[in-house]
């Protein structure tokens, strides 16, 4: 299980690569609902690295939904 280096606005934890990122991040890091990518509550906007949501890259600059989406570099 690779580990990835997540950065926040405020705090850098460590993902495995291999669960969903918002298991990597407490709740006050990020707003936490349905985690089946349906209710939108967590989306981010991806400030750099390469992840995947739904087995799509995601562009940098671009919103994601961290309940669905994989780390694949920090
Ligand atoms: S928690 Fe509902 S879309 Fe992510």
């Amino acid at each position: 299980m690779p580990m990835v280096n997540i950065r926040t606005q405020e705090h850098i934890y460590i993902a495995d690569s291999e669960q969903p990122l918002i298991d990597a991040v407490p709740d006050s890091a990020v707003m936490k609902g349905c985690l089946k990518g349906v209710c939108r509550v967590c989306r981010c906007k991806l400030k750099g690295g390469v992840v995947y949501e739904s087995g799509n890259q995601v562009a940098v600059g671009q919103e994601f939904l961290p309940c669905i989406s994989y780390a694949h570099s920090d």
